[in-house]
């Protein structure tokens, strides 16, 4: 087989030679792969911790493992790399420079929660504010989940921050203020933290000597180790930990798992990946498979006339295990030319999103001094964007006639204010699509302005909130609010209130509208005051 590469790089294709396409490591990776070679454990990675059952996997076949040499090679490649090119990040600074290490885990362990699901340039704003708001976790600890809640809004999966904050309390009030120590302990004892969060504050925090596996680490292993199963089976997630576990530098952990993931986020990204400026680049057999596709064509296009299948890849170098290789791109599931190292890594496709229909409503007032206010309902405290704040809203069952919808809007109007019926029918706006990670919320949008008074004035309900846009803005108000919000400003629907305090003068009561328009009261009113009916009780 190796003859095969040979042949094909050094007499087939002019030009290309075998020392400069293929590395060192990477022949030796082929040769490995090729003649079954034992895979060799490095020993720095028996050395290991943590909370997972880390024991090498019997039966990983070697062409997806690493020796001991290329162990070594990956790891000094990866930290030089890093040390010449890491991004100057806050939560990096905070850790490098805080010698107390419950403090320095909790800075870790916010911007690990943060930076899940989330990109980098995103995360830097909010942590920076969240740090400067509870630099402790004593000071998050006392937050209340309202005020959490507001400091995540826009972050998305809204959940991060309450687990957060529950972990916060539960280190307070039961562990004596102090952080656990091991990836194991903070797994096992902290909420929402689970094996990536433990690896990563253990790691990086204390030095544990543990490895972590997040989405760019799968990418940067599966192009390494030419990966091409479903990443999300068992025995490819299996195999991942087991790798990192492995690899992860004994003198740097917390370093290595950074650089790798670095790496994954700005070189080995999932299109167009910067394999010219990877460190470790003679050691991917993605890269290697590309460079010998391309060598292959190039053959092909030279022998015109010649369709001949003779060095295709397939031919090249495979996985010694490959027919029944758990690792390995399915039989049925071919290298595709054009996609390079992002044949891999490769998953099951995705589960199709819910498509969902919800109406809501921006309802705006003249506030006090003439400020428009918006009426906000929180939603319950359970479940999807649990306690946060919306305009009154409804989920729509099944598909809806516009009368119909507008029926079930009104009724939820009804519903939160406890009244009737608003006097004036909320108009359409238009549609804002929200993409949840399970749920393609389509919100249908209507805008209602305050009118005069008729109803009496019932109780105040602790569930809604009218607030002034800057109050908006402020508020744990989900992304798609702030949408909908946007949608109406750009119809210019938004604080087209009267000006009350000239117009208060000459009339207490009801204030003249534009032309065409409804009549704004000046005075600040509770909601049921934009009820005609009689208020309930
Ligand atoms: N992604 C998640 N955590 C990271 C970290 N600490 N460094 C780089 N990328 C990351």
């Amino acid at each position: 087989m190796m003859r095969v590469v040979v042949y094909l790089l050094n007499k087939i294709v002019p030009g290309i030679t075998y020392d400069s396409s293929l590395s060192r490591m990477g022949r030796s990776a082929i040769k490995r792969a090729t003649t079954k070679m034992p895979k060799k454990e490095p020993a720095a990675s028996r050395k290991r911790t943590g909370a997972q059952n880390t024991d090498p996997a019997p039966l990983t076949p070697a062409y997806h493992t690493f020796t001991a040499e290329e162990t070594d090679t990956l790891r000094k490649g990866v930290l030089t790399w890093y040390d010449r090119c890491k991004r100057d990040l806050p939560w990096r600074r905070l850790a490098n420079a805080e010698p107390d290490l419950d403090r320095r885990a909790y800075s870790v362990w916010v911007s690990e929660v943060m930076l899940q699901q989330t990109q980098v340039s995103t995360v830097v704003d909010y942590y920076t504010k969240w740090m400067k708001t509870w630099p402790t976790l004593q000071d998050l600890a006392m937050a209340s989940l309202e005020e959490v809640n507001e400091k995540w809004s826009g972050l998305g999966y809204y959940s991060r921050g309450r687990r957060l904050h529950q972990g916060a309390q539960k280190v307070v009030q039961d562990l004596g203020g102090h952080m656990p120590r091991t990836a194991e302990d903070l797994q096992k004892q902290l909420p929402g933290v689970g094996r990536y969060t433990a690896g990563a504050v253990a790691s990086i925090s204390y030095g544990q000597v543990t490895g972590v596996v997040d989405g760019n680490v799968i990418r940067v292993l599966c192009r390494l180790r030419s990966i091409g199963a479903d990443f999300t089976t068992p025995a490819v997630t299996d195999a991942l930990w087991n790798l990192a576990n492995s690899l992860v530098d004994p003198n740097r952990p917390g370093d290595f798992n950074q650089a790798m993931m670095e790496l994954g986020a700005t070189v080995c990204t999932p299109k167009k990946a910067l394999c010219g400026e990877c460190p470790v680049q003679g050691l991917c057999r993605a890269y290697m498979k590309v460079e010998l596709d391309s060598a292959s064509s190039l053959q092909k296009f030279r022998k015109k006339g010649s369709n001949t299948q003779k060095g295709s890849i397939s031919d090249i170098e495979e996985c010694a295990a490959a027919a029944s290789c758990p690792l390995c791109l399915p039989p049925g599931d071919q290298w595709d030319r054009s996609l390079g190292v992002a044949n891999y890594p490769r998953k099951s496709a995705k589960k199709p999103s819910r498509e969902e229909q919800t109406v809501t409503c921006v309802w705006e007032r003249c506030g006090e001094r003439g400020t428009p206010q918006y009426l906000l309902v929180q939603r319950p405290q359970k479940g999807l964007l649990a306690g946060m704040w919306e305009f009154p809203s409804m989920l729509l069952e099944k598909a809806l006639t516009v009368k119909e919808r507008e029926d079930v809007l009104r009724s939820r109007l009804q519903e939160v204010t406890g009244c009737e019926a608003p006097e004036q029918d909320p108009h359409y706006v238009g549609e804002v699509v929200h993409i949840f990670s399970h749920i393609n919320q389509t919100y249908l949008v209507y805008f209602l302005r305050g009118v005069s008074v008729k109803a009496e004035e019932v109780e105040w309900r602790s569930a809604l909130r009218w607030v002034t846009r800057e109050e908006f803005l402020e508020s744990a108000v989900p992304t798609a609010m702030k949408k909908i919000l946007k949608l109406c400003e750009g119809q210019r629907l938004l604080g087209d209130v009267a000006e009350p305090s000239r117009k208060r003068k000459k009339d207490v009561g009801a204030i003249e509208p534009p032309a065409g328009r409804a009549k704004v009261d000046s005075k600040q009113r509770s909601i049921q005051s934009f009820f005609t009916a009689t208020a309930k009780k």
